[in-house]
């Protein structure tokens, strides 16, 4: 029997929807012998024959009411957004995407960041707009300890990227692995865990990057007193979500040279406000949250090999524990 599948999102435009459609239709092919008809709405086919949703990002109560409903998954990394809604059906596992070549975007973007805060090229940028040529002193990639937050797949594949490249490199996770569940989660990086071993890290960070998943835990951790714990003019790069870091504090510390510069690619409302003032603020780098876009030549055959091993009950991939939020 062909299986129902609803494509529900956020998306941009109808070309994005409709691009997303093509490319899970031609993934879901060949994954479901048994055949399947992807759903752009509700209505097109009864309520009750819905087995599996793919979601990114969809307006709240998209997934109410549907009794057949086996597994929800997202096409993004991060389930923040999707986990808020209340009428997100309680008892129906949620898959999120994790795909190596986003894993690789990011550690791009954040390999950017940190080289850029390490060699002054924002201060030559700001330098140039002034026309002032003023060469900095060279600081070596092992004289810039960088504390990566959050050791999964974008942390860890960021914290192996920068440790490649001579960075040191600390990764703060929330736990260490049980005994026998496996190795750390980064060979070769520094790994701490919990409120103190964060305290001792951020210390002697001359970088903080964020890549936190968005929970009730880790809302607003980045403040003023974290801020504070960082050497004076350390860099801060913002991966993860807008609602991690205290505007306000950030702003603060900033103004105060607390913090050196800030790379954010996320912010508590996005777009970013024309209004805010990050966009005119001389030490904030802002990216239009682009640090690693779910990219549909990968994405899709990786929503459509889960959608496989539901129908075959196979275990399912990547899913999110509902209870820690990530
Ligand atoms: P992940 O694989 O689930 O990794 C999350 C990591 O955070 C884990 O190491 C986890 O610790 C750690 N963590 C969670 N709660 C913590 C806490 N309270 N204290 C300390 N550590 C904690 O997630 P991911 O795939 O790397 O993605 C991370 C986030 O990146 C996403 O949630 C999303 O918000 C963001 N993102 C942004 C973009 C963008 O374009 N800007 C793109 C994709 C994703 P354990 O290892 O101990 O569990
Ligand atoms: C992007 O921010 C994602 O979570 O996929």
């Amino acid at each position: 029997m062909p299986m129902n599948i609803l494509l529900a999102g956020s998306f941009d435009d109808e070309a994005e929807h409709r691009q997303w459609a093509a490319a899970l239709d031609a993934a879901l092919r060949p994954a479901l012998p048994g055949g399947h008809r992807l759903l752009s709405a509700r209505g097109e086919v009864p309520d009750e024959t819905i087995a599996a949703a793919i979601v990114a990002n969809p307006p709240p109560g998209s997934l109410q009411g549907l009794p057949q409903l086996r597994l929800i998954q997202s096409l993004w990394a991060g389930v923040d957004r999707l986990l808020a809604d209340a009428t997100l059906p309680p008892g129906v596992p949620v898959a999120r995407m994790v795909d190596p070549m986003m894993n690789e975007a990011m550690a791009e973007t954040a390999l950017w960041a940190v080289l850029a805060l390490h060699r002054g090229f924002f201060t030559y940028a700001r330098q140039q707009a002034a026309g002032r040529w003023q060469p900095l002193a060279q600081r070596r990639a092992d004289e810039l300890p960088v504390l990566v937050l959050g050791a999964g797949q974008m942390g860890g594949t960021v914290a192996r990227r920068l440790a490649a490249n001579g960075y040191p490199v600390t990764v703060w996770r929330r736990q260490a692995p049980a005994a026998g569940a496996g190795q750390a989660a980064v060979n070769a990086v520094h790994e701490v865990h919990g409120p103190d071993g964060l305290g001792t890290a951020l210390a002697g960070a001359q970088v903080l990057l964020n890549l936190l998943p968005l929970t009730p835990e880790t809302r607003g951790l980045i403040n003023a007193r974290l801020l504070a714990a960082l050497p004076r003019g350390a860099g801060l790069v913002n991966l993860a979500r807008g609602a991690h870091v205290l505007d306000a504090d950030l702003l603060a510390a900033l103004d105060a040279g607390q913090i050196g510069h800030a790379v954010l690619d996320v912010f508590s409302t996005e777009p970013l406000p024309a209004d805010h003032r990050y966009w005119q603020h001389p030490q904030v780098s802002v990216l239009p949250h682009a640090a690693a876009m779910t990219d549909a030549r990968t994405a899709a055959a990786i929503a459509a090999a889960n959608i496989a091993a539901l129908a075959a009950g196979r275990p399912i991939a990547n899913l999110v524990q509902r209870a820690t939020g990530y």
